[in-house]
Parts: C-alpha cells; sequence; structure tokens
C-alpha cells in the first residue's frame, strides 16, 4: 500500500494534536502538521513519534490567518496529499484584526479553511483521490452575512466563534458541490466537547478527553474512498441533517464573500 499523506492544522492544540497522533498509528501514513509555532509543532511531532513509531511525521510552518503564508506553503508543497483536515481555530475573548486588517476570528476561522481548500485543490486533484475533513461544531449560528467581521455590531467572542463554525458547515457545502467531480470528498465535523485554550475562551471545560474529540474526524478522513459520502455534517461518527447546508444562496453568497477577501 503507498503512502497516504494527510495534512493537519492546528495539531499544537487538544484536539488537533490527538488527530495527528490518530492518523500517524497507521504506519503507512504520512502526517504533516500545519502549525505557527515551530516550538510547540517540534515538541508534539517527537511526543507522536515516541508513542506511534511513526516516523513520517512532520511539520509546515503557517500563519492560517494570512493568505500569502498558505499559498506558500502550497507552493512549496511536494508530492500527493490526499486529506486535509481543517482543525486550527481561534476565539479571542477581545476583537482582534490580522495584519491585513481582518477580524481574527473571520481570519483563522473560516477564512483559514477557505484559503487551505483553496490553494490544495490543484494537489488534492493530482493526488487520485482525496478528502477534506472541515472541523466545524454543533456550536454555531448567528451568521450575518452583512457584518462578517463586527464592524457594525458589538463583538462577542462566542457569537463570533459561532458564526465561524456556521460558515465551516456552508463553505463545505460548498466547496463539497465544486470538487466532487476531481474525487474530492469534503465534510464537516463536530469534534467532541474537549478542554482546550479556545473551549475556556468560550466559557467552558469540556468533558470528552481529545482522543475522543479527534474520533469523528480521523473516522471520516481514514474512510476508504468507495464507503466515503461528500457535502455531509457528522456528529459522533454519524450523518446529521445540517440546516446550514441547505440555504444555497446563502452559502454562494458567503462563498462569494470569502473570495473577495483574497484581493484584500
Ligand atoms: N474544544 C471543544 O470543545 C470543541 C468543540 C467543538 C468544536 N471544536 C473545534 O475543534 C477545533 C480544535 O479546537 P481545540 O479545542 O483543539 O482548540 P485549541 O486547543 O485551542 O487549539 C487550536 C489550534 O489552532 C491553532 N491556531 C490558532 N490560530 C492559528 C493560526 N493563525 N495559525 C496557525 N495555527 C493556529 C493553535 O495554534 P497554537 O498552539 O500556536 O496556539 C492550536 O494548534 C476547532 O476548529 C474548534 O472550533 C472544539
Amino acid at each position: 500500500m503507498s503512502q497516504q499523506v494527510f495534512l493537519v492544522t492546528g495539531a499544537t492544540g487538544a484536539i488537533g494534536k490527538a488527530i495527528a497522533r490518530q492518523c500517524a498509528i497507521d504506519h503507512n501514513h504520512t502526517v504533516v502538521l500545519a502549525c505557527r509555532n515551530e516550538e510547540k509543532a517540534k515538541s508534539v511531532i517527537n511526543e507522536i513519534i515516541q508513542l506511534t513509531g511513526n516516523l513520517n511525521v512532520f511539520n509546515a510552518l503557517v500563519d492560517l490567518s494570512n493568505y500569502q503564508e498558505i499559498c506558500q506553503l502550497a507552493e512549496r508543497w511536494s508530492g500527493p496529499l490526499h486529506v486535509l483536515i481543517n482543525n486550527a481555530a481561534t476565539t479571542p475573548r477581545r476583537r482582534q484584526e490580522t495584519r491585513a486588517g481582518i477580524e481574527l476570528q473571520m481570519a483563522t476561522n473560516v477564512l483559514g479553511y477557505f484559503w487551505m481548500v483553496k490553494a490544495f485543490t490543484d494537489i488534492l486533484k493530482d493526488s487520485g483521490s482525496a478528502q477534506i475533513i472541515n472541523v466545524a461544531s454543533y456550536w454555531a449560528g448567528d451568521l450575518d452575512l452583512n457584518d462578517l467581521e463586527f464592524n457594525n455590531r458589538p463583538y462577542n467572542n462566542n457569537i463570533a466563534y459561532r458564526q465561524s463554525k456556521q460558515a465551516n458547515r456552508m463553505l463545505s457545502v460548498a466547496f463539497s458541490d465544486k470538487l466532487k467531480a476531481y474525487r474530492i470528498n469534503v465534510n464537516a465535523c463536530h469534534p467532541g466537547d474537549v478542554n482546550s485554550t479556545l473551549s475556556n475562551n468560550l466559557g467552558f471545560g469540556g468533558y470528552e478527553t481529545p482522543d475522543q474529540g479527534a474520533q469523528t474526524p480521523v473516522w471520516l478522513a481514514t474512510r476508504p474512498y468507495e464507503q466515503q459520502s461528500t457535502g455531509g455534517y457528522y456528529e459522533h461518527m454519524r450523518a446529521v441533517p445540517c440546516l446550514f447546508g441547505r440555504g444555497q444562496e446563502a452559502i454562494q453568497k458567503l462563498f462569494i464573500r470569502c473570495e473577495t477577501y483574497t484581493r484584500r
């Protein structure tokens, strides 16, 4: 069996680290961690190698709130990519902006996923069959297409987070429609309620372990292509109907709005 290549974002965090480790248990998998902090990433890689014995675990340095850095990561990528797991997210309690002037949750949680898919589409297409897992949440809603960056309403990190996770679910449907012809499946999921920097910033702890949180994304990521579907939303390894995936007009509007950011 040839090596399957996985790219996991936010793998220095609670759930991302567990996702990367679970993916690395199978030595036919090469696992690349897309992280912004080199020291943290090195330490996670050493831990995963020690625990799994899989030497094919690497780091790819990138700030996922930055469009240029994502494009550069894709440009320097060599070889195939079979599974992209978009998982990195943030929820600062006070409104912050990136250097490009984009509200940080919009930039990281929404555009970070969007740009990764866009930047890696050709590589995924050339890899035979591939899939994208967007780690979203059941904690989703409040999307305001006319105020994605909280310019006209008071910033509240909980609302901004819920909006970003709704967007993840909507954009998964948009990408699944666009990419299915190329044998690229796109699905969204809720991981689990896990104690993490992110969940603490939202004001809760979490009752599931990181390994439990990683279970659904890893299950989606490791199913044989023939057993996969596309455009779904999953919780606890089961497809769940998703209202956000049905509003085609809003989905298209959001997609177009996201595309405008590449010109900013
Ligand atoms: N925890 C939960 O209960 C829960 C529930 C539902 C959904 N989720 C979803 O699960 C995913 C993982 O959450 P988590 O709880 O594991 O969060 P976490 O422990 O806070 O980890 C977040 C990860 O994202 C990375 N990250 C943030 N901004 C980044 C940037 N600009 N560039 C590169 N990396 C960046 C962080 O890197 P650093 O280490 O460098 O900060 C970290 O690796 C998220 O998509 C979240 O929405 C979580």
